[in-house]
């Protein structure tokens, strides 16, 4: 590995830690922060830890007007005896990379993002919370900062990363959730931004959100952008269903977020010999499965949430109430296992914790 040189100022000013049974998802933030500057011409420079700040920006700054800008999130974990674990950092990083080149942001050194992140896991180690789950929420970002109304790629950019102690992103913790499925707004299309993490996928769900948290809802299921047919993710995650035994999961298409957790469920259920397919599936297909009593389960999975339990269903005023509501066996097997695996209190044979 390259010998990267990371500066680090300290800070002399360090905050009380928060109370990690009352830990509210991404709200407060640890002593430290990482820093990198792009510059045309120049490429990423100056790569710095220094104490957590806001940061000044030009009103002009693209990343306000046209919402040039990437993000990723994942956590780490502190074990009983006391050592830290990533969960696959190295697929952030690298879907980073996909995501900037989607959004014309130049290429970050993807080792060099890990080793910053591990530098300043170490300045910020005593924010990692241990009670059961909670983590700490890491959230790497660019934004673009050259101050220019044009449309057109920025020549000045920023990678940020903060990190934020986190309970469960839900405050009750995990239980089945109530999902509208989404007829009127789309989430992405084909050809466009959804394979991408970046802002825009976020804001302009948002909508959607509110509408179905008006009648009862707490996220909408996304249906494709073009024939309003076939499911593509959950509120901001990925979607699985158990139908009649099998474990069925949209095929990554070009408007579907690639899930690092998505992933790593499908590689568990492999490793179980429990059958598990990525390929379309309609939302007519999953009203029929429900109607023959085969819709076993439905869950989505993401990092911050890392297992989201579907209890019900809303599709055209009729209410399809998933494994009478409860979390399901599979459901829950899961999340015990990917969750032991990422905070070591379980066997990783997929070498997923570092
Ligand atoms: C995740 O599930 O990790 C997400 O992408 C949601 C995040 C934007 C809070």
């Amino acid at each position: 590995m390259k010998n990267y040189q990371i500066e680090t100022i300290l800070s002399t000013n360090r905050k009380p830690k928060p109370d990690s049974a009352h830990l509210e998802f991404g709200r407060t933030f640890t002593d430290h922060m990482f820093i990198m500057d792009y510059t045309e011409g120049t490429g990423w420079h100056d790569p710095r830890i220094i104490p957590y700040q806001p940061i000044s920006l030009d009103p002009s700054s693209m990343v306000f007007h046209y919402g040039q800008t990437v993000f990723e999130g994942l956590k780490a974990y502190l074990s009983e005896d006391g050592k830290v674990f990533l969960f696959r950092p190295d697929r952030n990083f690298n879907r980073l990379n996909h995501s900037n080149a989607r959004l014309c942001i130049p290429q970050i050194d993807e080792e060099l993002a890990l080793e910053a992140l591990k530098q300043l896991i170490l300045v910020d180690r005593d924010w990692i919370p241990q009670a059961e789950g909670t983590s700490l929420y890491i959230r790497p970002f660019i934004i673009s900062t050259e101050p220019h109304l044009g449309v057109a790629p920025s020549e000045n950019y920023q990678f940020i990363i903060i990190m934020s102690p986190v309970g469960s992103y839900y405050k009750e913790g995990i239980h089945p959730v109530k999902i509208a499925v989404e007829q009127q707004y789309v989430r992405a299309v084909a050809g466009g931004t959804g394979e991408a993490k970046t802002g825009g996928n976020y804001s302009s769900s948002l909508k959607a959100q509110e509408v179905a948290e008006k009648v009862g809802y707490s996220q909408v299921l996304w249906l494709d952008g073009r024939e309003n047919k076939y499911v593509e993710e959950v509120g901001s995650m990925n979607i699985f269903f158990k139908i009649n035994g099998q474990v069925v999961t949209p095929a990554l298409n070009g408007s579907i977020l690639a899930g690092i957790t998505r992933d790593s469920i499908i590689q568990l259920l492999k490793h179980w010999n429990v059958p598990v397919v990525e390929r379309r599936i309609s939302i007519d297909e999953i009203y029929q499965a429900y109607k023959d009593g085969v819709l076993e389960e439905a869950f989505g999975t993401g990092t911050a949430a890392v297992i989201s339990p579907i209890g019900e269903l809303l599709w055209k005023y009729e209410k399809l109430v998933v494994n009478s509501g409860e979390i399901g066996k599979l459901t829950q097997e899961l999340y015990d296992t990917l969750t032991g695996i990422q905070n070591g209190t379980k066997p990783d044979p997929f070498g997923w914790r570092i």
